[in-house]
This record gives structure tokens, C-alpha cells and sequence, in this order.
């Protein structure tokens, strides 16, 4: 039975929460996940003394679930959305939640709101939110031995108003990880400590932070949410390689989408600040950034210059190429698409 869709203007929807009708719920108690299921209930009460509140024992993951040209719901890629927050977790030492249940609750949550996916061609999509807390009571240093693992889903627009309009990005004073520290995962806590800096770039007027290693501060690392693209002058897309990164989806599969259907050489390599200069394009990528286009990089009174109109011609291709296998357009590598059964 095909379902109406909610009565939503989608097309001015913004990257904010929007509460909707399911979310999943699974508890790990005694040493181990339980069943699991889906809720209508968006509140939740825990012990005031709960690892999440006390110490930030926290994880998450983001991805998204689109109308496809063809009717289907599908998501992207979220096998690897799954490994990647079993990677947090161990590091957090936090209880892995089974991989491929992982996959299986998104797509009960996405079924369980499908009134919510926006339509084919209205620009706006799904945001799925898994995340994984420590629930129970701490309050010497150490894990918490009960965890809650949830999904939510809202609906989205562009995360940085204007849609593909190029943003304009600071060098800050601040550091966004350290080197053995956890950039490499999504610990809620790099981005408790990246607040600061992002009020303070917004009220200066930028749209985000470029981020240095803390390290030697003298190569690129990557924005508070996500991975940076450049473009060489011979159309060679780099990205920059460091253990202090998260390792992006949207960029992984943007440097195969790059080599294998564009024909463009890609490298993933230390950038640094000196060569920034060199490159002719410049853009984010990320599930909620998708490809954003930078316009400007100001570091400290140096401007550098990107086309601050429009996005450049090779962050176009990889734009919409990425796009068209996303909403069933272009033919997908195999395992990239899974389709919600409705
Ligand atoms: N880097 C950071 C710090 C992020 O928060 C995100 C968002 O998930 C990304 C990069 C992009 O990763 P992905 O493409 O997997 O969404
Ligand atoms: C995402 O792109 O999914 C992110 O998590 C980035 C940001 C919203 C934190």
C-alpha cells in the first residue's frame, strides 16, 4: 500500500530536528544487547550519574535515506555507517552493537517513517542519527556497564544555508584533535569541544572551521563536519591523509567515484597550509555537508580564493555524479545502495 507523505513544505526544510513518528531502541544490560524496538516515545530518562552526562561517553553516526527517481526508498552505504561506530565504540570502550543489526534497525526505522522521506526532486532528504550512550551510573573514571544504542530520524534540507552556494571557511586559534586522541572517531566529545570554535567563526562571519593537525599546524586535517576536497590545476582530486581524521563515506566513495567514473587521478596525502594557494577548487564532504563548495579560505588575514560564485567545474561532475547514483539516476557500485522494503 503506497503511503501518503507528511503535509511539509520540503523544498524550505533546513539541516535542523524535526521530531518524527519512530525511533529504534535497543538496552545493554548484564553484558548484552537486548531485542530491540521501535518507539514513539522521543524522551528519555537515565541516572543523573550516567557516563553520557558525566564523562561524555557518547558515539554517533549520520546518514540518509532518499526518494529515488524510480519510487524506491533507499539508503547509502550504511554497512560502513555500522563499522565505523563499532570503531568508535571500541575506542570509547563502549559495547560494539552487532553490525549487521545495525543495518537491519535502519531500515525499521526508515520503513516505520516512511511518511517522512521526502519526495524524489525536492532537494531535502532523511537524516538517520544512530548514537550510543553509557546510561547507567559512573562516577569514578571509567565505562558505564549499561548503554542504550537509539536511531532517530528527521527530515533535512541543506546543511549550509544558500544549498550550493560557496561558504567561506577560517583557520582558527583552536584544534579540533589530538594526535592519538579520538579525531579519528565520532566521539560526541570532539564535537562538544568544537562548539566554541564554531560560535566564534560564525560570529566573525565565516561558515566553518578549517581545521590544522595540532601537532606541527601546517597541514589541512578537515572542517568540524566534515572532510575537505581540492581540485589541482590538471583536475587531480587530493584529499588529506592524516590518523586524526574522520574517515569519511561521502569522501571515500567521492575518491572512486572520482577514479572510476570520471577518469580523474585522485591522491589522499598530508596537504599543507603553504600549498593551499595551488589548488583551483576547493569543497566539503559529508552526509550532511554532501559537496559543498568553499569560495574562500581566510587564514589569519591571508585570503585564499576560490570561485566564490559558483561551484567549480570538477566539484560539479563529482557533485553530480555522486547525486545520480544516490537518487537512482546513474548505475551504483555494487553494494552502495540498500533498499528500504516498504
Ligand atoms: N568529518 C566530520 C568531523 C564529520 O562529523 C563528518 C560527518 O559525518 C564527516 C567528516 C563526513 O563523514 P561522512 O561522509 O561519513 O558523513
Ligand atoms: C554528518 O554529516 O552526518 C555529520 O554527522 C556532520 C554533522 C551534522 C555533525
Amino acid at each position: 500500500m503506497l503511503k501518503t507523505k507528511k503535509n511539509i513544505d520540503w523544498s524550505s526544510l533546513s539541516f535542523g530536528y524535526v521530531k518524527t513518528d519512530f525511533r529504534y531502541v535497543s538496552n545493554y544490560k548484564d553484558g548484552k544487547w537486548d531485542e530491540g524496538y521501535l518507539s514513539r516515545d522521543s524522551e528519555i530518562t537515565i541516572s543523573e550519574s550516567a557516563g553520557v552526562l558525566q564523562y561524555a561517553q557518547t558515539c554517533f553516526e549520520g546518514l540518509k535515506a532518499y526518494t529515488t527517481v524510480d519510487g524506491n526508498v533507499v539508503c547509502f552505504r550504511p554497512d560502513l555507517n555500522a563499522k565505523r561506530m563499532a570503531d568508535s565504540c571500541r575506542r570509547l570502550e563502549m559495547p560494539v552493537f552487532p553490525e549487521e543489526k545495525f543495518v537491519e534497525a535502519i531500515s525499521q526505522v526508515v520503513k516505520a517513517n516512511i511518511e517522512w522521506v521526502p519526495p524524489y526532486g525536492s532537494g531535502a532528504t532523511l537524516y538517520l542519527r544512530p548514537y550510543m550512550f553509557g546510561s547507567s551510573a559512573v562516577i569514578g573514571v571509567k565505562p558505564a556497564e549499561e548503554y542504550q544504542f537509539r536511531i532517530f530520524a528527521t527530515p533535512v534540507g541543506p546543511y549550509f544555508k544558500g544549498g550550493v552556494k560557496p561558504i567561506t571557511l577560517r583557520v582558527p586559534d583552536f584544534d579540533r584533535a589530538a594526535p592519538r586522541g579520538t579525531g579519528h572517531v565520532k566521539a560526541g566529545l570532539n564535537y562538544a569541544m568544537s562548539l566554541h570554535a564554531i560560535v566564534d567563526a560564525h560570529n566573525q562571519g565565516y561558515n566553518e572551521n578549517m581545521y590544522l593537525d595540532s601537532a606541527t599546524r601546517t597541514k589541512v586535517e578537515e572542517t568540524g563536519g566534515a572532510n575537505i576536497i581540492f581540485i589541482t590545476d590538471d583536475n587531480k582530486v587530493v584529499t588529506p591523509k592524516s590518523d586524526t581524521i574522520l574517515p569519511s563515506i561521502t569522501r571515500r566513495s567521492l575518491m572512486y567515484v572520482a577514479q572510476k567514473y570520471l577518469g580523474l587521478e585522485t591522491e589522499e596525502r598530508p596537504v599543507f597550509v603553504d600549498e593551499l594557494k595551488e589548488f583551483k577548487e576547493c569543497a566539503l564532504c559529508g552526509t550532511a555537508a554532501v559537496l559543498s563548495p568553499v569560495g574562500e579560505i581566510v587564514n589569519h588575514g591571508e585570503h585564499i580564493l576560490f570561485d566564490k560564485e559558483n561551484m567549480g567545474e570538477i566539484t560539479k561532475k563529482l557533485y553530480d555524479t555522486l547525486l545520480g547514483i544516490q537518487m537512482g539516476e546513474i548505475e551504483p557500485p555494487e553494494g552502495w545502495i540498500k533498499v528500504i522494503e516498504q
